[in-house]
């Protein structure tokens, strides 16, 4: 924005009781991220040039989570709820340092888009000293009413200060504000909490900037924008919501999702051009699928690379650290975990292939099993190029295949295999000539003599 400079203060200092969780509210997850990671994710679009974020005195893991965010946001320690106010204010630090807008927003409210935010700086920077977003509520019950004249807004009641005539007000307020830097602070403290809740009410900033003859206005945006998440059925109604938004963008930047409604994205999947997505597909957090690559029915990934022109699944599973290079063939009830699999190789069933590299263009047969784990540690596999793993090996780690080696079926390796070399880790077969018939002949012979 214009040069401008910019502070939001996120509250995020609620205890969320009604989640019935012991996680702090504001790290509940909608599409893999916390609900504070898409506040900040947001903020980072419209370059606030400083983050506050007021915390509970007992919310120690939040911190970490905004920390991972964004390194930048200060945090604020709020030791009692005593109103939004006094939430404001816990950040009064960071609002003496100076910023020419100030925008106070809830940790809760995930949906909350960037150009919103925008629109209520820029109404600041038009010479508002305060500028409220309201919005109309199925339901209004709970929320304060905007009081307003044309685009001027004369006071914000609380539903619970609300009179039966000013409780019929269809405009409701979202809770998010700008502030004109300037004023903010002088506005801030002489909120007083003469009110039915004893409670500092940051809604009474309106009142007082008017009285200070300043200007103050209301926005207006869509419900599900500005949706509060207090339980977790509004959790899973906000989850919709962005999974319908993530879809679109999906959509409208080249990916072929056959039936978007039954794929689930996270916040941060990039999926490349002309990649196409089958039905019942499940993205977790940290995925990067390359141009022209298949994910293929009732696959789950999360942490992974896909190279382009891979294809995965149906069925398969890609876990953190899997990283597929270009061309892979990853098929029906693979599952690779932190391993580089190179351009072109086919795992095509059944396998388990983890703590490993596999070689560009080897062939891991059908149910090849990395033996990574020995009960204590983790250990590595390494394949080598064009590499032959015969079906039903069992590779037991450490262990090294070399290029172009071949695995004889049903192997268990537990010493390395030298490059071009055959390896047949399985007891010799025996043979015995008319055995099974006459096992045969002799049931035959007992029936008939019972
Ligand atoms: C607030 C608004 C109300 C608006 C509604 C929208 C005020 C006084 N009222 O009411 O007009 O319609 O939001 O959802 O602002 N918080 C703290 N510390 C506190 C109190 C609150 O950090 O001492 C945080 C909460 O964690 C939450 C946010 O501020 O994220 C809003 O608080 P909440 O108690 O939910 O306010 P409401 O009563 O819903
Ligand atoms: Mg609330």
């Amino acid at each position: 924005m214009s040069g401008r400079t910019c502070l939001a203060i996120v509250l995020a200092a609620g205890e969320g009781t009604r989640m019935r969780s012991s996680r702090p509210k504001v790290l509940h997850a909608v599409a893999g991220c916390s609900l504070l990671g898409h506040v900040l994710a947001t903020l980072k679009r419209i370059e606030t040039s400083a983050v506050a974020i007021v915390l509970g005195p007992e919310h120690g893991d939040v911190s970490a989570d905004a920390r991972k965010n964004t390194a930048e946001s200060q945090l604020f320690v709020q030791f009692e709820r005593r109103g939004t106010a006094h939430a404001v204010l816990a950040a009064k630090a960071a609002i003496e340092a100076g910023a020419d807008d100030i925008l106070v927003i809830f940790g809760d409210t995930p949906l909350i888009r960037p150009q919103t935010l925008a629109a209520l700086r820029a109404a600041i920077a038009d010479g508002a000293a305060v500028a409220v977003l309201g919005f109309k509520p199925a339901d209004p019950i709970g929320y304060g009413r905007l009081v307003t004249q044309g685009p001027e807004l004369l006071a914000i009641v609380e539903h619970a200060d609300a009179n039966d005539k000013e409780r019929t007000i269809a405009l409701c307020n979202a809770g998010l504000m700008a502030l004109d830097g300037k004023v903010a602070l002088k506005i801030l403290e002489r909120i007083g909490n003469a009110n039915r809740k004893g409670e500092y009410y940051l809604t009474d900033a309106v009142k007082i900037a008017r009285d200070m003859k300043l200007r103050t206005v209301a926005m207006e945006s869509t419900e599900d924008e500005v949706m509060g998440i207090n339980t977790k059925a509004q959790l899973a109604d906000a989850e919709a919501v962005m999974q319908h938004r993530l879809r679109q963008a999906a959509l409208e930047a080249g990916v072929t999702l056959v039936a978007p409604e039954t794929v689930h994205l996270a916040a941060d999947t990039k999926l490349g051009r002309d990649v196409t997505v089958e039905p019942y597909v499940v993205f977790g957090p940290g995925v990067t699928v390359e141009d022209g690559a298949t994910i293929r029915s009732f696959s789950h990934l999360a942490g992974a690379h896909v190279g382009k022109d891979a294809i995965v699944g149906p069925f398969a599973r890609l876990r953190p650290g899997a990283q597929l290079e270009e061309g892979v063939h990853i098929g029906n009830f693979v599952e690779i975990k932190e391993a580089l699999i190179e351009a072109g190789v086919k795992a095509n069933h059944l396998s388990y292939i983890g703590d490993a590299r596999v070689g560009a263009g080897a062939n891991v047969g059908a149910g090849t099993i990395t033996c990574n784990y020995d009960g204590a540690a983790k250990h590595r596999t390494d394949i080598g190029k064009g590499a032959f793993i015969g079906s039903n090996s069992a590779l037991v780690a450490p262990v090294k295949i070399g290029d172009g080696a071949y695995v004889g079926s049903g192997s268990v390796i537990t010493a390395d295999v030298p490059a071009d070399a055959l390896a047949l880790g399985r007891g010799r077969q025996t043979v015995k000539e008319g055995w099974a018939k006459r096992l045969r002949d002799l049931k035959s012979l007992i029936k008939k003599k019972a």
